[in-house]
This record gives structure tokens, C-alpha cells and sequence, in this order.
């Protein structure tokens, strides 16, 4: 039913904290992720494998999954962490953290690729031969722990790419046509070793250097592109927050026309004019049921000038419940988190839902 399938992935940590300039501790990333996890949240974006000099923030993310393989948070539900990476040389760092600490010591995972995340469900808690249900640490008690534990989590790729020419050389230094070029093998590549991929569209609704009106078929061509290789899910995002209501409807009608599902879709809006709520209920309305938030609306591009942060996570909360939808997460602990990581990093705490509801 409706009230059971909205999902949220959590991009905090990630889309969050790239764009802070004073450099956040590996360990408050940690412990971000760790809280994160234990409010009922089922998908965290915890990093990012990209050019350290490009996003130097996301540099310790290595010791951000390190931790969680380590040490996997105990959490009431399955979990699944996406790490975000633009190439092959991301994916390679990504595969040897992960091999250092599988008890098989090395990549080759002789593994089929996961199902499809939208018929995939349960059955991701069932394979017995994927990575991602491998005891994760080698000794000691973390290793006991995980191995004990039902909730074993699971790891994905997300890989992104945007829908101008000029958003994707700002961003990824290359044409859009080069990006699909590097993504099949990586696509490949990441599937045969059972993680599944998600892939952000960025500048879908608007972009920086070409203005609001982007091409939708352009959006809709991309999409079916990445599925077609092999992606389990495609994000379409808001990367400036200058969509608005009929332009997110238009643009998923023509993703529809074109045969895009809308299970296989999430929307991204960050809500830099205010109107990722109005947009989410578009979605939400048009069928989509998987929307990306931030806690405390932390975040932001670094390669997208005067963009803000993403939709925040309490008031994602807050609307869905108040529509019916079980979202399985703590309002109260989450808005405890945004004002905490906010504080913490000296920025004011964006989400509406979450300062009220602690002011109860
Ligand atoms: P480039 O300089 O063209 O890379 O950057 P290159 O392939 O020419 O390689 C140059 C050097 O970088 C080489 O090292 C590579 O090994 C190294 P050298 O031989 O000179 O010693 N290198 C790397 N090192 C670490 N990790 C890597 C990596 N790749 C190459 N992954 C590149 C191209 C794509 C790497 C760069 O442009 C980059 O890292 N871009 C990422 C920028 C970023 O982090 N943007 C924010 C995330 S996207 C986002 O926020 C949008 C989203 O939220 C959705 C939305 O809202 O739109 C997802
Ligand atoms: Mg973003």
C-alpha cells in the first residue's frame, strides 16, 4: 500500500557535508551515519569516492566505510549504505576498502549482480552469495557482532551525471556523451561484484550556467540510457532547487512517455526557492515513491553556485506522516540529529518540522 512504499534515502552525510569548507572529522561523519542509522532510516548515502581536490571533504569517506564495515551499526531494520563516485578509479578505492575487509581478502567475488531494486525487496535479505551479506570484519568482536547480526547491511554505488554540457565539465570535467562512456563498464564492473547503482541526473529541473529551462526528452533519453545499461535506479535532481511544480510535473510526464517507470525513479530537490515539498507531492502524486533528503536540509553542489541545501529530512518526515505514509522514522530522534550536525558544524539548522518539533 501507499502508507508502506514511500522510501527517503538520506543524503546528509554525503550531499550534506561535501560543500562545507572547514574540514568536518572523520569521526563526527562516523557518528553522524551511526545516529542516522538508528532512526529507522533504510537508505544512507554515507560518502563519496571522488578527486580529493575536487570535493576535499569527502576525502576521509574511506574511514566513513571503513567504520561501518567494521562495526555495522545495529539497526531494527536492513539498511543500505550508497557511496557516490564518478569513475572507475572511485569504484577501484571503493572495491579495496571493501576487499580489505571482506574475510576473503580480495575482490573477486564470484557473485551474480542483485536484482533490480524495485522487485528486489526482500529477497536482498535472501542471497546467500552476495558481497554485501559477507561477515564484513575479520577478527575480534566487530566481526562476531556483524556475523550475528540479521541486519547485515548492504552497499551500493551511486554514480552522477548531469543533463547540460556545461553542469557536466563543471562537474565531472567531461562531456555528458564521455560520462555514459566511463559508466558501462563501471555499471558492469559494479554488478558483477553484487552491489547494486543508482544514478543521479543532475541539473534536471534547471542548471547553473544554462538557465531553468532544461530539456526534459534530454532527461528522459539519459534515464533510459542508465537503465538500459544496467542501473537499478535513476535520481533526478534538482541540483539548483529552481524547479517548480508544473515544470517537475512536465518533466515527469515525459519521463513516463518515454517509458521510464515510476519505480524505477527517486526525486532529489534541493530547496533553494523553497519548493522541494511542493515539488515532493508532485512526485508523490505522479507516482514516485522514493525522495531524497537531507537532515537538518544540510547541503549543496560545489559546482553549483548559490545552490542550497537539500530537502530536509524532518520535514520529509513530517508531510509523509501526515499523508498516511508509515515512514518507519524517529521524528524526534532525526530532528535531534539535524540540530546536533548543524551545531556542530556552525551552520543554523534548516528544517522547519525538526526546530518545532524539538520546541514541543
Ligand atoms: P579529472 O581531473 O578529469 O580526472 O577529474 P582524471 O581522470 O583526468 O584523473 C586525474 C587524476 O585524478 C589522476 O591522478 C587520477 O588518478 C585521479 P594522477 O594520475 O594525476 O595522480 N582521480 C581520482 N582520485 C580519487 N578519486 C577518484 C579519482 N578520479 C581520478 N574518483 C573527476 C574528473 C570526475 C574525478 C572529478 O571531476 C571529480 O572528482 N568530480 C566530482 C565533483 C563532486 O564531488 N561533485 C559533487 C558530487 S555530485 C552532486 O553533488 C550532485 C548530486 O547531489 C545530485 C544533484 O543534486 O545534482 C549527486
Ligand atoms: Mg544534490
Amino acid at each position: 500500500t501507499f502508507a508502506d512504499h514511500v522510501r527517503i534515502v538520506e543524503v546528509g552525510p554525503r550531499d550534506g557535508l561535501q560543500n562545507e569548507k572547514s574540514s568536518i572529522s572523520p569521526e563526527t561523519k562516523i557518528h553522524l551515519v551511526r545516529r542516522l542509522a538508528a532512526t529507522g532510516l533504510k537508505t544512507i548515502e554515507a560518502g563519496s569516492f571522488v578527486h580529493p581536490k575536487w570535493t576535499p571533504q569527502m576525502a576521509s569517506s574511506d574511514k566513513v566505510l571503513q567504520n561501518i564495515l567494521q562495526q555495522p551499526p545495529h539497526t531494527s531494520q536492513p539498511i543500505t549504505y550508497q557511496w557516490l563516485l564518478p569513475n572507475m578509479k572511485g569504484l577501484d578505492n571503493f572495491f579495496s576498502i571493501q576487499a580489505q575487509n571482506s574475510t576473503q581478502g580480495d575482490t573477486s567475488y564470484p557473485t551474480p549482480p542483485q536484482s533490480p531494486r524495485h522487485d528486489s525487496g526482500p529477497a536482498q535479505n535472501t542471497s546467500t552469495q552476495n558481497p554485501n551479506d559477507m561477515p564484513s570484519a575479520t577478527s575480534g568482536a566487530a566481526a562476531m557482532d556483524s556475523k550475528s547480526s540479521p541486519e547485515q547491511p548492504k552497499h551500493e554505488v551511486s554514480i552522477f551525471l548531469s543533463a547540460t554540457e556545461s553542469f557536466s565539465q563543471k562537474n565531472t570535467n567531461c562531456s555528458i556523451a564521455e560520462s555514459l562512456e566511463r559508466f558501462q563498464p563501471l555499471i558492469t564492473s559494479a554488478r558483477d561484484k553484487g552491489f547494486g547503482v543508482r544514478a543521479y541526473i543532475s541539473v534536471a529541473l534547471g542548471c547553473p550556467f544554462e538557465g531553468p529551462d532544461v530539456d526534459p526528452h534530454k532527461v528522459a533519453e539519459l534515464a533510459a540510457s542508465l537503465l538500459e545499461m544496467g542501473a537499478d535506479e535513476i535520481s533526478v535532481a534538482d541540483t539548483t532547487g529552481m524547479g517548480t511544480a508544473p515544470r517537475t510535473r512536465e518533466l515527469l510526464r515525459t519521463l513516463t512517455a518515454a517509458g521510464i517507470r515510476n519505480d524505477d525513479l527517486a526525486l532529489h530537490f534541493h530547496d533553494t526557492f523553497g519548493q522541494a515539498m511542493v515539488n515532493t507531492l508532485v512526485g508523490l502524486e505522479h507516482g514516485v515513491r522514493t525522495f531524497d533528503s537531507a537532515v537538518g536540509g544540510l547541503g549543496g553542489c560545489p559546482y553549483s553556485p548559490g545552490a542550497t541545501g537539500n530537502v530536509a529530512t524532518e520535514d520529509l518526515v513530517y508531510s509523509l506522516e501526515s499523508l498516511g505514509v508509515n515512514t518507519g522514522i524517529d521524528l524526534s530522534e532525526i530532528s535531534k540529529i539535524g540540530d546536533w550536525i548543524t551545531g556542530e558544524i556552525g551552520k543554523p539548522n534548516e528544517s522547519r518540522a525538526g526546530k518545532a518539533t524539538l520546541a514541543k
